[in-house]
């Protein structure tokens, strides 16, 4: 099964912070930006080097630099939460951005607005949106990415639910996830359990 569920302390340590209904905007985005940075790096695992080799003040010594084009999409406007992790791991990255929101009543998402990198064919392309509820998000994604080319996708997520996996399994198989932890359920309205909330009111301060 393409899920990776990431079992590193610091994430787990983090994902308490951002699950906390205390945590406050300011901690809130600094526990955000420390769990992607540990996701993201798993995510990133595999992608292309190449060998180099450099001279210490001793002696040369022989090394790998990240190769190829790395382009990370944030789904906004949750997932500029994950970006600035994103582009400390690779400050080299391209950028796309795809505004999907879910509807408050249905929660099926519709896309506002894309501007997406040219040439993604080659591309090693990270979605990062931290909230896969339903998995209506993410297809759209998915979909839309692949639409403009792009064939080497992964996802990075902070909570995942067991429905949300599985629409994306069946419409994406090839399309590996990344998250720190799979939840128990959706609420009626479409709401990770236990989850974090909205991740992008709590994020921004917009409840
Ligand atoms: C949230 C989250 C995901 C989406 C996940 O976005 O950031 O994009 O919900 O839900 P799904 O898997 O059921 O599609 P939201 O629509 O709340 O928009 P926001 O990021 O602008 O707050
Ligand atoms: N989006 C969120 O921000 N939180 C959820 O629980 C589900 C979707």
């Amino acid at each position: 099964m393409p899920v990776h569920v990431i079992d590193h302390p610091v994430a787990q340590d983090a994902l308490v912070t951002l699950r906390d209904q205390r945590t406050a905007p300011d901690e809130f985005r600094r526990a955000a930006r420390r769990i992607s940075a540990v996701i993201v790096g798993e995510a990133l695992r595999g992608i292309p080097t190449t060998a180099v080799t450099v001279q210490t003040p001793l002696e040369p010594a022989a090394g790998h630099r990240l190769a190829g084009d790395v382009v990370v999409v944030p789904v906004l406007r949750a997932g500029l939460g994950m970006l600035d992790a994103a582009l400390e791991l690779v400050p080299s990255a391209r950028v796309g951005y795809l505004g999907l929101q879910r509807d408050e009543t249905t929660a099926i998402a519709s896309q506002y607005y894309a501007k997406l990198p040219a040439d993604m064919n080659e591309s090693f392309v990270l979605l990062v949106d931290p909230m896969l509820a339903t998995g209506g998000s993410s297809v759209a994604a998915l979909e839309r990415l692949t639409k403009a080319g792009a064939r080497h996708v992964r996802i990075a997520c902070i909570v995942a639910a067991p429905e949300g996996i599985a629409v994306v399994e069946a419409a994406h198989p090839d399309v590996h996830i990344y998250t720190p932890v799979i939840d128990r359920a959706l609420t009626p309205h479409k709401f990770i359990l236990p989850g974090l909330g909205d991740f992008g009111d709590r994020l921004y301060g917009t409840a």
